[in-house]
């Protein structure tokens, strides 16, 4: 059975890393969708928590795809399903340049381990969960960024940042 891993902070997932997602179940048997700590992203919007359950909510239509979350390195958690292939999406050069450098660091920390990239969807190539986090500080209208399932969540986690901050 082919294994892919789709690893991420999905800090909030958005239609873009649904559409990797959605293409690589077609690819794969089996797809893990995997919430994850990125160091270098110090203040989440999200705990890991509401993260897997907006994830679960808005894959729940792909019946070979799962979600779980891990506070480790990530090809210490490839290692735990034998044969797994990490799948990531790429929009752009600079996308490349930062997952070509963790690829490299994966590989040291787990030779087997392959990563493959898709290319994104032309449509998606601007958005990213910074930006929906940014459109929702604002109360922009997120339909067309993110899954419809979870946009409330985002409106509501926004609306409590705005009343912390006084505005
Ligand atoms: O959605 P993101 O934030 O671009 O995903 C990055 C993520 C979470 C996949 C990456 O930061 C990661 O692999 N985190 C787990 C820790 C790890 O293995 N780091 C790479 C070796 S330093």
């Amino acid at each position: 059975m082919s294994i892919a891993i789709c690893p991420g902070s999905f800090d909030p997932i958005t239609l873009g890393h649904l559409n990797i997602i959605r293409r690589t179940s077609r690819i794969f048997d089996r797809v893990i969708v995997c919430v994850m700590f990125n160091s270098t992203k110090t203040s989440p919007m999200f705990t890991v928590e509401e993260r897997v359950d907006m994830v679960r909510r808005a894959v729940s239509r792909y019946p070979n795809v799962t979600v779980d979350s891990y506070s480790g390195l990530l090809a210490e958690y490839a290692k735990a399903h034998e044969g797994a292939v990490l799948v990531k999406g790429l929009r752009a050069a600079s996308d490349f340049e930062y997952e070509f450098q963790m690829n490299l660091i994966n590989k040291k920390i787990n030779p087997s381990l392959e990563t493959m990239f898709l290319t994104s969807d032309g449509k998606y190539t601007f958005l990213s969960s910074s930006v929906v986090r940014e459109m929702a500080q604002y109360g922009a209208d997120l339909s067309g960024l993110v899954p419809n399932e979870i946009i409330e969540d985002i409106e509501r986690k926004a609306k409590q940042w705005r009343s912390h901050d006084g505005k």
